[in-house]
């Protein structure tokens, strides 16, 4: 619901408010963000003019409690006397900076703002959600932002964006423009965000909040894999179930900022938005400029509620309708098992074998294109490698579907190796300037997906292979971040990272478009572009290159903060692992990997009969947990931050039913403390079996779950139960209703 009452505006759904006003200058000053306040009041009082603060500038003379230096704003423009870091900057051909941007008026419409270039969220039913968009005015240069704010119906989630358009008759550069600015009234917050590096993708880091400017950003033209866009300021005594927390989230994939400002009055300015750097964009007379969605949610049930929000939105609003309800393959991937070792002999006995314990889709990797033995060349030359695949890409997927398997393959779009043939024929088509002033990363450069040319031919490729295959999945990874950041198409070198995201939507644009039943995931040597801009198309991404299980529960942990399981790409690799070369057992490995999209990445070939029998088990297992993964709510019960025992819970409330993975990664001998672990979700008052002992709702929250004796050196009978990577799996079933409620 959007309530206009007087200067103020009021989106609110029963649970959350979002409340802001035309403060007296004609700019937009922010009231409140947070749980619902009653509708129908005056909330001006909250715009705290009053208190003078010497030394500052003033909007009206005599009048010096009203300054820009500490007032609340929506969406702070530079050069007016607001000292913080600005939403917009802008500047006049004559490089005035241009800045009175004042009311002008607003509408709102039902559903969400549809977005012609970008990735957004968008509604089935437009009553799903509201959208109020403000129009503010710089009259002088004829220039207008037009604000969008839509609240969702169900959900505690709001998101914002801004559109600028040029309506004057002079061109203007603009140098900044963020997405989503507010201005918090007190600093008594940590900031908990992702963090990490290649293979340790988004491990949970948590800070107190300090004077001055703190957040994370990406200058590598991708989300990247240091730092998740995704941001949440908690009240520092907020637990995973109870307590404030505001968390914001950009669907963008590549360059962002995200900051939180604390000023030296203890206010908080919340910012997100394309990284500043090395953008800038002209607008001529007549043309406009759209940021991409930032999210915001609010969560009064501790971290758990935020992220639930979170997943929920995602699932609802953010991947494409079609993979909401649909049932997401199990699948097998060749990298590493054969990595680029392998023609179509092998492929097909791989395939008979993956397909023998149970597999639906088999993904062929890295290698089978140009003259691609090693990631030394051919990256562009997307055409069957004939060495190889003698019989063509068309003739094996005919022989992996005749085993009775879905086909799907990777893809490195974005790329090109200086050994290709598309690099001689197109050296134009290349990012950065001149040859012998590039920077290679994993031996390639990257493609100029700001020209439409490149993009076209990637689409006229791409598009060949998928019908020659009659393709069901497509792995489109992107190995290397951006150097030397130069089109030789463009003339104005500010706008070639937004352009060439831009880019890279259109292709996925078009190849979802055209071809709907393909299952796309997102990668980028792992989970390097784990986004919601991703998400928007591909609804999985490869979590990480990193398939060790124990690896696993931090980086799949950490993950669900934002993401739900449905977005999360985990596998069950080989042993000795790959990566940290851990020995873990194979059950252990897939109580990791079920808490995802559940796959492989080993040689089905190489595994002695009781394994087979052991995968042909683990498969079914799955299938029967899958509906939960895509619609039940999970809750993180144990860190893999805090100690070596991980425990969380995916549960789906309207069919009572859920699985509790337990999780031990270290061995201790006679551990101290209790071996329960407290559930959540449940309703106090129902009769639950967990493998096949009844208890209540209150028990299992309130008590917990007796997860067993752990090793205890002189009892030899539990000796099965001791060592290192253990895990169990509780499957929980309501029984009854409400029976012997509290
Ligand atoms: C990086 C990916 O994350 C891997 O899974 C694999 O596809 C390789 N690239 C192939 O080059």
């Amino acid at each position: 619901m959007i309530v206009v009452e007087g200067q103020q505006f009021h989106l609110t759904n029963s649970r959350i408010s979002y409340i802001f006003t035309i403060m007296k200058n004609g700019q937009l000053g922010h009231l409140y963000y947070g749980k619902a306040l009653r509708t129908g009041r005056d909330y001006s009082h909250l715009e705290d003019y009053e208190s003078v603060r010497p030394n500052t500038t003033h909007v009206f003379q005599g009048d010096p409690g009203f300054t820009l230096e500490t007032v609340k704003q929506e969406f702070p423009v530079y050069g007016k006397g607001d000292f913080r870091e600005p939403a917009l900057l802008m500047e006049a051909e004559d490089q005035e900076v241009i800045g009175d941007f004042l009311y002008a008026g607003h509408e709102i419409q039902e559903g969400t703002p549809r977005s012609e270039y970008l990735p957004c969220t968008s509604v089935k039913e437009e009553a799903e959600a509201e959208t109020l968009i403000v129009t503010m005015q710089d009259k002088r240069r004829n220039v207008k932002l037009r604000l969008f704010y839509t609240i969702f119906e169900e959900l505690d989630v709001l998101t914002r964006k801004v559109q600028i358009v040029n309506e004057g008759e002079s061109l203007v550069d603009v140098q900044r423009m963020m997405s989503l600015s507010m201005d918090l009234p007190d600093d008594d917050y940590e900031m908990v965000h992702l963090s990490g590096a290649w293979a340790r993708e988004r491990h949970i880091v948590t800070r107190p909040l300090a004077p001055g400017i703190q957040g994370i950003s990406s200058r590598r033209g991708s989300s990247s894999h240091q730092h998740n866009p995704f941001m949440a300021l908690k009240r520092p005594h907020t637990t995973e179930h109870h307590g404030e927390v505001i968390g914001v989230n950009f669907v963008y994939s590549g360059n962002f900022l995200t900051q939180a400002e604390v000023d030296h009055y203890g206010g908080v300015r919340v910012s997100m938005g394309i990284h500043p750097e090395r953008f800038s964009w002209r607008l001529n007379p007549g043309e406009s400029l759209e940021a991409p969605e930032a999210v915001l949610t609010y969560s009064d049930q501790g971290m758990n509620g935020l992220s639930q929000s979170m997943h929920q939105l995602i699932h609802k609003h953010i991947i494409p309708e079609r993979w909401r309800k649909r049932k997401r393959p199990v699948l097998i991937n060749n990298w590493e098992a054969t990595y680029f070792d392998f023609d179509e002999d092998r492929l097909i006995s791989f395939a008979k074998e993956a397909k023998n314990v149970g597999v639906d889709l088999f993904v062929l990797d890295d290698g089978w294109f140009g003259r691609r033995n090693d990631d030394k060349t051919s990256l562009g030359d997307w055409f069957a490698n004939e060495y190889k695949l003698p019989n063509g890409m068309g003739g094996l997927a005919t022989c992996i579907k005749a085993e009775g398997l879905e086909f799907g393959l990777w893809f490195e779009p974005e790329m090109v190796s200086p050994d290709s043939e598309l690099m001689k024929k197109h050296p134009e088509w290349v990012v950065g300037k001149e040859v012998g002033h590039r920077t290679l990363g994993r031996n390639q450069y990257v493609l100029d997906f700001a020209n439409p040319e490149v993009v076209d031919y990637l689409f006229e490729r791409m598009a060949s292979i998928i019908d020659e295959t009659d393709l069901h999945y497509i792995k489109w990874d992107m190995n290397r971040n951006i150097t030397e950041p130069y089109s030789q198409y463009l003339h104005r070198q500010g706008e070639f990272f937004h352009r060439y995201m831009l880019g890279v939507y259109d292709l996925y644009n078009r190849l979802t478009s055209k071809y709907p039943d393909v299952l796309f995931e997102s990668c980028a040597g792992g989970g390097g572009r784990f986004d919601l801009g991703m998400m928007h198309y591909a609804p999985q991404a490869w979590a990480s290159d990193n398939t060790d299980a124990v690896e696993r529960l931090k980086i799949q942990y950490g993950t669900s903060l934002a993401y739900p399981l449905s977005s999360i790409g985990s596998h069950v690799s080989a042993i000795p692992n790959h990566q940290t070369m851990r020995e873990t057992p194979l059950s252990f490995r897939a109580g990791v990997a079920y808490f995802g999209t559940f796959g492989y990445e080993l040689d089905p070939g190489s595994l002695t009969e009781e394994e087979k029998a052991e995968l042909t088990e683990q498969i079914a297992t799955y299938k029967r947990i899958q509906p939960l993964i895509r619609q039940g709510s999970f809750y993180r019960l144990a860190s893999p931050f805090d100690s070596d025992r991980t425990a969380w819970m995916i549960y789906d409330g309207k069919v009572g039913e859920g699985v509790i993975g337990w999780y031990k990664a270290l061995a201790s001998p006679n551990p101290p403390g209790t071996q329960h672990i407290r559930l959540a979700g449940l309703e106090t008052g129902s009769l639950y079996e967990v493998n096949g002992e009844e208890y209540y709702g209150d028990e299992l929250m309130q008590v917990g779950l007796n997860t067993g004796v752990e090793f205890n050196g002189a009892n030899h009978e539990h000796m099965e139960r001791s060592g290192d990577e253990q895990y169990r799996l509780y499957f929980i079933k309501r029984v009854a209703r409400e029976r012997g409620s509290l």
